[in-house]
């Protein structure tokens, strides 16, 4: 029986054979000649892909390095717009921009390159594909430059730019096919404080998944991030690195790591909150974003259906939540920056304070978008507030806590969708 099934395996492998070179076409995705008038603009371009699907093998950036302070490729299932360039910065209200303002995605949203100035390059390992249009999810590639500095498309100089990325593109089936998974959290972090803020999921789809690059993204409070696989409560480091050097796609840290079904996927950020103010995890620059990406590959045509593992955050969620993660195992490098042996001690641990059995369950679920878990319950929300308020006689300011906590989950799940 055993030789009947890798017999098979065989035959099915075979018959995705790797890439001949001649196969392979280059695919321009190019910003069509755009004048940036603001410092800091995020300009978006979307490429709808064919009904047929193709494989992306590689990718050769061509950034003005005078103006792209960043690029990064998005596929989506949905783009934020469909035609023309439109503005797709992390929001800010009050901005005023002659490009209209969408989000990068309106659906399913997933970076698979990323390229910044002094970065190291991404590339695919052998045989590695990013499979887009067909089934796939990926039904359009979104482009966003990131300008920082416009000096050259405003008077005297009026200049225009043509910053894009070259693909290699090919319609041979890939032997292994590419995917992204992410974490990320909700939660605050309190003025004057040292918080960790954690994610943590445990995978339940029956693949064999390799880690082979990670990527950080954090605001201005973030020292570093940190994922690790998690299994029978060993904890194996696939990335760090602190969010202040370029968010990039940078290799793991031990590229034969494998994580399949069973394991857990965790992630932490190391913030640290010098202001007066408290800061909530949100989309604009005031805010803060805790966010670990995991570029994988599975060998065959599947990869995970469920890519995406977010936790509700400081106050409420940290790895403490899961007993089978055997927290206490962590690495203590986990809040050390790279090259550093200086630990970032969290100010206040909340791992106790919080340890109650109702978040306790809903946050166990395990490989769920709390998100969803919360999204799902809806109008219920309130009444629940309030109970909790009589039965165990919650303040004000948890109530308060717990409200707007509902409410930046719903934007956090928008702007997840979007991002
Ligand atoms: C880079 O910017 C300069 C100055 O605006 C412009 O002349 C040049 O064409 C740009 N190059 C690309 C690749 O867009
Ligand atoms: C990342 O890994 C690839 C493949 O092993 C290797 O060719 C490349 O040099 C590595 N890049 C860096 C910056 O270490």
């Amino acid at each position: 029986m055993l030789s009947v099934v890798l017999f098979w395996g065989l035959v099915a492998l075979g018959q995705s054979r790797p890439t001949k070179d001649g196969d392979i076409k280059d695919v321009e995705f190019r910003m069509p000649n755009v004048q940036p008038q603001k410092p800091d603009t995020y300009l978006c371009v979307p490429m709808k892909m064919e009904e047929i699907a193709k494989y992306v093998v590689g990718f050769v950036p061509h950034a003005n390095m005078s103006t792209a302070h960043h690029m990064l490729l998005y596929g989506c299932e949905e783009p934020g717009q469909t035609d023309k360039v439109w503005n797709c910065g992390e929001m800010s209200m009050k901005e005023k921009s002659s490009y209209t303002m969408a989000p990068v995605c309106q659906k399913g949203s997933a970076i698979i390159y990323a390229w910044a100035m002094d970065a190291p390059q991404l590339t695919l390992p052998k045989d590695v594909g990013f499979k887009v249009g067909g089934n796939s999810e990926i039904q359009w590639l979104v482009l966003q430059v990131h300008y920082k500095d416009v000096s050259n498309f405003v008077p005297p100089k009026s200049g225009s730019d043509h910053s894009g990325i070259t693909m290699k593109v090919t319609e041979t089936e890939q032997p292994k096919r590419a995917g992204v998974y992410l974490l990320g959290t909700d939660g605050r972090l309190d003025p004057h404080e040292t918080v960790y803020m954690e994610a943590a999921c445990k995978i339940t789809e029956d693949f064999v998944m390799h880690p082979f690059a990670f990527r950080t993204h954090a605001h201005t409070h973030g020292q570093v991030n940190a994922g690790y696989r998690v299994r029978e409560g060993q904890w194996t480091e696939v990335g760090r690195q602190t969010p202040k050097k370029p968010q990039m796609f940078y290799n793991t840290t031990d590229p034969d790591l494998t994580v399949r079904e069973g394991d857990y996927l965790a992630a932490r950020c190391t913030m640290t909150n010098d202001e007066d103010r408290t800061v909530y995890v949100g989309p604009t620059q005031n805010d803060e974003m805790c966010n670990f990406y995991i570029m994988y590959y599975v060998t065959g045509d599947k990869i995970l259906r469920n890519n995406y593992c977010f936790s509700s955050g400081p106050p409420r969620w940290y790895w403490s939540n899961i007993g089978a993660l055997n927290y206490q195992a962590a690495p203590k490098s986990a809040s050390m920056l790279p090259g550093s042996d200086k630990l970032l001690v969290e100010t206040m641990s909340h791992y106790d304070k919080y340890a109650d059995p109702e978040y306790r369950e809903l946050d166990s679920m395990d490989d769920q978008l709390l998100v969803d878990e919360l999204l799902g319950r809806n109008g219920d929300f309130e009444d629940e507030d309030e109970e909790d308020e009589d039965e165990e006689g919650y303040g004000d300011e948890e109530e308060q806590d717990y409200d707007r906590e509902y409410k930046t989950l719903l934007k956090l799940y928008e702007e997840l969708n979007s991002l």
